[in-house]
């Protein structure tokens, strides 16, 4: 049993730890075949990857997997502690599947994700849903098999949780959701510690991955027929600095980009270590993306300062305006959150006016949310809900309206499209997306397509999607 501890999450020391490969133990092979498991995704996309090696360690175990919880024989969350909401679904779930339980005797319940990592999380476990079978923190996803296979034949809850990052383990039996994208994490953890963000708690600190299984492993992707790679990190800009002297994101993107798969995304960026360099690489290379998520937050320096962002709002313009001018036609995303403690009337009003500027292509916008620890949290969360909600809502009216209009202006262009299948609503329909990352359904498309980039000219245009013409490969 290993408890996490908030002392040790917050502690910076560089640690080494020995690397190894993954390998399933030969007596865990197939020791589930018939089973079947519900696995429940809440969060970001690291942690939509990470439940794609949970469900390739969990197949090399026997499972199979189905969408409906009733019938399944291991239910498994695969948590987030973003904000109070995402624990609220885990926590609804986590009810559903106990009375469940009470009918289905040998239902197998776990718990995984960040908030695993939470101290007050799992002593609410262990007081009120000790009827898990296992706990798995982010930093020992490797360990599910054993915590599992353990909690079955010891009959009693596994809790496996570390604090601190541990062994980069690679070789992990990886099974993508997407047969043409594919995440691929280059950087684990955050050292940023923003006031109001929990990620440094529960992810860890700064660890890249090395450059060499990176690209190994993307060169797999396209012998595999990916089109499209998404580096992933909570902080992509600072892969490397916790390995290599010489070598940083920028020659990263160069070499990854040299592979020659056809599309080439990262995310996300700090706008404090996005660096001139980087941007060169983005600019040169066709085949990376004109699409950059930059959080901005806030548009008030007192709100920015409050939150350890490191960025005032006039250096956030001038990379903005950089990225802008040098690298073609790019679309640029943010994240905006409202109502952090203290914000007034005038410092949402300057968040109104940088969007009004940015003209964002997307924007991802939140209503604050304390987060236990944090010190944010420790602010007085000063602002009524009612006001926070209002706030909300007029950002949106003005974000949406950028949306609508960035979109128009591709409006008789001819965009290239990586198409990824049929339309969910209209079965005549294709859908895929723009090298911007646009939502394109199009209209007379045909099987062949599926999977390659294709162009099309758009004739219409919505807030959050576009219809187009197949026009030719
Ligand atoms: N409350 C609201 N939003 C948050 N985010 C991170 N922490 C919080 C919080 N405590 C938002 C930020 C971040 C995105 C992933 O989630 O905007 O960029
Ligand atoms: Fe949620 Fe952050 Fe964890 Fe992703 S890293 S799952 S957004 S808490």
């Amino acid at each position: 049993m290993h408890l996490p501890n908030y002392k040790e999450a917050k502690t910076t020391d560089k640690r080494e730890y020995e690397e190894k490969n993954y390998k399933l133990k030969e007596e865990y092979k197939d020791k589930f075949l018939g089973k079947k498991c519900f696995l429940k995704t809440y969060g970001c996309q690291m942690n939509e990857h990470d439940s794609e090696i949970i469900t390739g360690l969990l197949t090399e175990m026997g499972f199979t997997f189905t969408d409906d919880y009733l019938e399944a024989d291991l239910i498994l969350l695969n948590t987030c502690s973003i904000r109070e909401n995402a624990h609220n679904k885990a926590f609804g779930m986590l009810g559903r599947a106990k009375h469940l339980k009470e009918e289905k005797k040998d239902l197998m319940i776990g718990l995984c994700g960040c908030m695993a990592q939470e101290e007050g999380v799992i002593t609410n476990l262990l007081e009120k849903y000790s009827y898990l079978n296992f706990v798995i923190g982010t930093h020992n996803i490797f360990e599910l098999p054993d915590a599992l296979v353990k909690s079955v034949e010891e009959g009693k809850i596994q809790i496996e949780v570390y604090s601190r990052e541990r062994e980069l383990v690679e070789n992990l039996p990886t099974k993508r959701k997407n047969k043409f994208k594919a995440y691929v994490t280059i950087i684990y953890g955050c050292d940023k510690f923003c006031t109001y963000c929990i990620v440094p708690y529960t992810r860890g600190r700064q660890r890249s991955r090395k450059k060499e299984e990176i690209l190994e492993e993307i060169k797999k992707l396209k012998e595999e027929n990916y089109q499209e790679v998404t580096l992933l990190g909570q902080n992509v800009n600072a892969y490397g600095k916790d390995l290599y002297e010489d070598y940083s994101m920028a020659e990263l993107l160069a070499d990854v980009a040299s592979l020659g798969i056809p599309r080439v995304r990262f995310m996300t960026s700090h706008p404090w270590d996005f660096t001139d360099a980087m941007i060169d690489v983005i600019a040169k290379y066709d085949n990376i993306m004109p699409s950059i998520h930059l959080p901005v937050q806030s548009g008030s320096d007192r709100i920015l300062k409050l939150m350890g962002r490191r960025y005032n709002i006039e250096s956030y313009l001038t990379l903005f305006h950089k990225m802008k001018e040098r690298i073609k036609n790019c679309a640029i995303s943010t994240d905006i959150i409202v109502g952090f403690p203290t914000e007034t009337e005038e410092d949402f009003e300057k968040t109104l006016e940088l969007v009004k500027e940015c003209k964002y292509d997307n924007a991802f916008t939140f209503i604050y949310s304390p987060r236990e620890n944090t010190p944010a949290a420790k602010m007085k969360d000063d602002i009524p809900l009612s006001e926070k909600e209002s706030r909300l809502y007029r950002l949106n009216e003005v974000v949406n309206t950028y949306f609508l209009e960035n979109n128009k202006k591709l409006l008789n262009k001819e965009v290239e499209v990586l198409v990824e299948g049929k339309s969910l609503k209209k079965d005549e329909e294709y859908f895929g997306y723009t090298d911007t990352n646009k939502l394109v359904n199009i209209k007379n498309g045909n099987d062949d397509i599926i999977g390659k980039i294709v162009k099309v000219k758009i004739t219409d245009a919505k807030t959050w999607s576009l219809d187009g013409e197949y026009v030719s490969r």
